[in-house]
């Protein structure tokens, strides 16, 4: 599998260059470790999911919208891209709103998550009329038609349902099985029972219903069964009450290839699928469509990105079993990529400023931090070769790589820049020691 992005290409003499910029410019210019967006494939994803999954609904005479999932990464550029891609934007905090309107992404192509929402953010997301509020939980069904009522509006609002599909990479992203905090059962009764809160309140309209089943998804089975659990409740629902409710969304967790070796999702054979699994489940239920969407966010801005490191000491350890292993020591780490610790996930490196003729060794990249499990690329083959000064491209680090980064060891969190047609614009600046002391307050 394809692991770097569209424009990603090597020069004649071994240089990486993405969006027409060489590596080395790249990091001459802001530094290193770097992240670096490819523009072009990033709308190119955010695009595709917007064409494969309405063409797909298209054929049953539905719709479908792509909202992006801006947890994957987000700054008002990336909003604007977006938007103009046709996307919505989906957020999960104030933080996320913010920069998604300084986008000049409009609050009614917003949706608004979140487990534990506080009141400011939900008066906000008021306030901007954003277009559908997740509710998670009684409490905030609650809270929301109270300060709904305060402001003079009515809430727009989703009810976020455990469906029970235990789907995705690595236990602590997979959403939709029973025992985790978000959501409201469908197997207790408890989303029935929110779905009817939200139908009697006369601050909240109820606009459908929501599910996540869990992220890094392979399995198109998994977001089908989803699909068809989530139409008998709408069905069930509408037996009950009469109303059919207008929307249903399906979540993100379209899986992306981290390595050679691994798969990634199949966008438009996943598109097709649903859009089947929808219709039956529509027609069982002899009831009207629903309007239908989606909140891929890995799968747009992962294979997007990049990380450029600079290398630092490179060291040949012996191994228990005999031979060796080269470990190269880069100028970041666990503060730049949580995902290895945190996930065990699984990253590939290639040399980015020049041709090696050297043998390939079996290497571990490391970073920069005080711990043994501060490692960006478990196994991988590098040059022998490899050597203070040469850059190191990590691919696929565009979701949940600047989203996640930390200040540990007081190191300064990475720029994110934006490559396209030769030239490289900044998204998110880097940290500055200014930045660090100013963070600091001194007696
Ligand atoms: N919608 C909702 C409600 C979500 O909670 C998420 C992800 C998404 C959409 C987007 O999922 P995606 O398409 O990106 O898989 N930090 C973890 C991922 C956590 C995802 C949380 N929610 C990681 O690095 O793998």
């Amino acid at each position: 599998m394809a692991v770097w992005s569209q424009s990603v290409a090597r020069a004649d003499d071994g240089a990486l260059a993405v969006g027409g910029c060489d590596a080395r410019a790249l990091a001459a210019e802001h530094g290193t470790p770097l992240y670096v967006v490819d523009e072009a494939d990033f709308r190119a994803r955010a695009r595709g999911f917007r064409e494969h999954f309405a063409a797909a609904f298209a054929r049953h005479g539905a719709q479908c919208d792509v909202f992006y999932a801006s947890k994957a990464l987000l700054s008002s550029q990336i909003a604007s891209w977006v938007l103009d891609e046709g996307l919505g934007v989906d957020v999960a905090s104030g933080g996320e709103l913010a920069l998604a309107l300084r986008g000049g992404v409009p609050g009614g192509r917003i949706t608004l998550h979140g487990n534990n929402k506080s009141d400011a953010e939900l008066i906000r997301a008021l306030e901007v009329g954003v277009g559908r509020i997740v509710v998670d939980s009684m409490t905030e069904i609650e809270v929301l038609g109270a300060l709904a009522a305060a402001a003079g509006v009515v809430a727009p609002v989703l009810v976020r349902v455990t469906t029970g599909v235990h789907a995705g990479g690595h236990e602590h992203i997979a959403t939709s099985h029973e025992d985790q905090k978000f959501g409201l059962s469908l197997a207790t009764g408890a989303a029935l029972d929110a779905l009817r809160a939200v139908h009697v309140s006369p601050r909240l309209e109820l606009r459908g219903i929501h599910t996540h089943i869990g992220s890094q998804i392979l399995s198109v089975d998994a977001f089908k069964d989803s699909a068809e659990r989530m139409l008998r409740l709408r069905a069930d629902f509408a037996v009950e009450t009469g109303y059919e409710m207008p929307e249903v969304d399906l979540g993100g967790g379209y899986a992306i290839a981290y390595t050679p070796e691994s798969e990634s999702m199949d966008v438009e054979r996943a598109s097709r699928a649903i859009a089947d699994v929808v219709a039956q489940g529509v027609e069982a239920a002899g009831a009207g469509w629903p309007h239908i969407s989606i909140e891929p966010g890995r799968a747009i801005a992962g294979p997007a990105g990049m990380t450029l490191y600079t290398v630092g000491v490179t060291k040949d350890v012996a191994l228990d079993g005999g031979g060796s292993r080269q470990y190269v020591a880069v100028d970041g780490g666990m503060s730049d990529n949580m995902r290895t610790i945190t996930y065990g996930a699984e990253y590939t490196a290639a040399l980015a400023n020049r041709h090696s003729g050297a043998p390939p060794v079996l290497s571990r990249v490391v970073g920069k931090h005080c711990e043994s499990g501060d490692i960006v690329v478990r196994d991988v083959d590098l040059p022998s070769d490899i050597a203070r000064g040469d850059l190191l491209a990590v691919p696929a680090t565009g979701a949940y790589g600047r989203v996640m980064a930390s200040n540990y060891n007081s190191v300064l969190r990475p720029a994110v820049v934006a490559v396209r047609d030769g030239r490289s614009r900044v998204l998110i600046r880097r940290d500055t020691m200014a930045d660090l002391l100013d963070w600091d307050v001194p007696l």
